[in-house]
């Protein structure tokens, strides 16, 4: 069988914000570019965001882009790289403009400016009043931007191959990438992608918890095919749980809905949030906020039969309100819990919702190798953006708002960058056939016949491993348990076959593989959450309770080979203004 092979400049695994986004500014340019996605474009997870994109516009009240990264450092409890979050918060307005003049339907203020409402954790004069940052639409800010960027795309003549599902890089012998192998999900068909830069945007990993907002297709798959490359992933211990999931199912309920007035109660009709923050309240940081779900439920002041989940009220702002700017969360609650917040309250939980860590890049979108003792090296041709990537502006903990605003970001530097490249590396290097025949036995490899047991039991146990023993309280003896469990797993997926070689059977294989991306991704997670012996951010360990930043203000690196893990420096230094040092962390 001859394999077909199609050649491009640039290769953009993905097409959520951070792929399109690239994609846009690199056939804006002329470059021949192609995007890889498993899914149709618009079904991309960005499609679900719903608050918004944070931006220094200042439409509603004062505000700067120092303000933003001053929030933004300390929102990631001082992990994150200053450099990337000046750079990050400086070309917010930029983009946000750009998007604008993309066609995205922003709610607007009265005189016509673009609608911002209040998200947790951000402040005017560093830290005193409540800021006004994140530009909205409505609540399907996400929606509305993808369907611009896809449309953008169309008209830029960009290559899709939609459905299409990446198996593996392709690399050379001395490390540079040349590619994918992918295959077409309609006919099974493998193919061979070649291009002079491969951009990895494929989103989180959040399927690795049961319960989660993310899209059934977040099974981290660019971040495991990093992994199987050789590139160690960073900070894969900080996993963000959002406050207010559905409770019992995790779709996701807008924090624009505390943004617009709404606040928590516990069992008693008590306003928690006001003895865990007393000058945020609500709109603390997500960390913070979910933390204190827990402690209300587990300390017994949980709402419902069961005591198990808190209430968001949001009753009081009246069904105008409501109706105008929260329209899409009133379906969801409705759909999924029969609730009109109009009239009751809604049930809701912690749920996992974002990956802080993924695939280590520098502020131009490459992928970043740290080799000891010398500065870190770029892999070749290979680029990262998104939620697949760590820059790391997130550091230990995002804020709401800095998603979206992180994948066009970086998703427009990594394309600045690649243009650059391209034109110091005009031709295809050789295709790597060994590469392409590892790629292609992990496609076969699925094939196999025979006893042995089916995939979907086993991500369902893989998720609930990943519930019970790396949650948002952890300790050493609980993720032990779960890394035991989890080597158990990967023994059992090595072995197992798909059951039904049906019509199905090409989605089947595609599951399979899944599957073996989210077991990486969760072994990643919970190996770097039991190394770092510090609670900092979203990972909070009940046998370490406090931050510690002489031991612990470091990156983490996991590494498939062995699990094994390493350490590298936070960049502490902005660009152009004083660096935020560490400092106590209250709202
Ligand atoms: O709550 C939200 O609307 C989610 C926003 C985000 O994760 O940035």
């Amino acid at each position: 069988m001859t394999l077909t092979t199609r050649k491009f400049d640039a290769l953009i695994v993905g097409a959520g914000g951070a792929g399109l986004r690239a994609a846009l500014q690199l056939s804006n340019a002329e470059a021949r570019v192609a995007v890889v996605s498993k899914v149709f474009p618009t079904r991309s997870h960005t499609v679900a965001a719903q608050g918004g994109v944070n931006a220094a516009l200042a439409n509603v009240l004062p505000d700067s882009w120092h303000w933003h990264m001053f929030d933004t450092v300390k929102g990631s409890d001082y992990l994150g790289d200053q450099d990337a979050i000046e750079y990050m918060c400086r070309a917010a307005p930029k983009v946000v403009y750009e998007l604008e003049h993309f066609g995205v339907p922003f709610s607007r203020l009265e005189e016509g400016n673009i609608y911002q409402r209040a998200f947790g954790g951000q402040s005017q004069h560093f830290g005193k009043e409540q800021a006004a940052r994140t530009c909205a639409a409505a609540d399907r800010t996400g929606h509305a931007i993808l369907h611009s960027l896809y449309q953008q795309n169309l008209r830029a003549q960009t290559h899709f191959f939609d459905e299409y599902f990446a198996i593996d890089l392709i690399k050379d012998e001395t490390g540079h990438v040349l590619g994918v192998v992918a295959f077409d999900i309609l006919s099974g068909e493998p193919i061979v992608i070649e291009a002079k830069t491969t951009l990895i945007a494929t989103g989180g990993a959040g399927q690795i918890f049961r319960t989660n907002t993310n899209a059934l297709s977040n099974t981290g798959d660019g971040m495991a095919m990093a992994l199987r490359a050789g590139v160690p992933l960073e900070d894969m211990e900080f996993v963000q749980f959002h406050p207010t999931g559905i409770a019992g199912r995790g779709m996701l309920i807008t924090e624009g809905a505390r943004g617009e007035g709404g606040f928590l109660i516990n069992d008693q009709g008590e306003r928690f949030m006001e003895r865990y923050a007393p000058n945020a309240k609500d709109l603390a940081s997500r960390d913070v906020v979910s933390r204190a779900i827990a402690i209300e439920v587990r300390e017994g002041r949980g709402c419902g039969r069961n005591k198990d989940h808190t209430l968001l009220d949001l009753r009081h702002l009246g069904a105008d309100t409501i109706m105008k700017k929260l329209p899409g969360i009133r379906e969801v609650s409705m759909t999924f819990l029969g609730v009109d917040p109009i009239e009751a309250p809604i049930p809701v939980f912690p749920t996992c919702h974002y990956s802080m860590g993924g695939i280590p890049t520098n502020r131009d979108g490459q992928v970043v190798v740290p080799v000891k003792d010398t500065p870190e090296d770029p892999v070749p041709g290979l680029y990262a953006a998104g939620e697949a990537a760590c820059v790391s502006v997130h550091g230990a903990n995002r804020l709401g708002g800095n998603s979206l605003l992180d994948i066009l970001v970086f998703g427009r530097a990594a394309a600045n960058h690649i243009l650059d490249f391209l034109k110091d590396n005009r031709q295809h290097r050789p295709l790597h056939q060994e590469s392409v025949d590892q790629a292609l036995a992990r496609l076969a490899r699925w094939d196999r016949k025979g006893e042995g047991e089916a995939v979907e039991p086993l991500r369902r146990e893989l998720r609930k491993v990943m519930e019970d023993h790396c949650g948002v309280f952890r300790t050493a003896e609980v993720m032990q348990e779960g890394v035991t469990r989890l080597h158990e797993l990967r023994e059992r997926i090595d072995n197992a076959v798909i059951r039904d070689h049906s019509r199905t059977f090409n989605t089947a294989r595609v599951e399979a593989m899944e599957l073996e991306n989210l077991m990486d991704c969760a072994m990643a997670t919970i190996v770097s959450a039991l190394g770092r012996e510090e609670s900092r951010g979203a990972h909070s360990r009940m046998d370490f309770t406090d931050r510690d930043d002489e031991r612990w203000l470091r990156h983490s690196l996991y590494s498939l080979q062995d699990d094994a893990m390493d350490y590298k420096p936070v960049r502490t230094q902005p660009v152009t203004v004083e660096s935020f040092p560490p400092k106590e962390r209250v709202y």
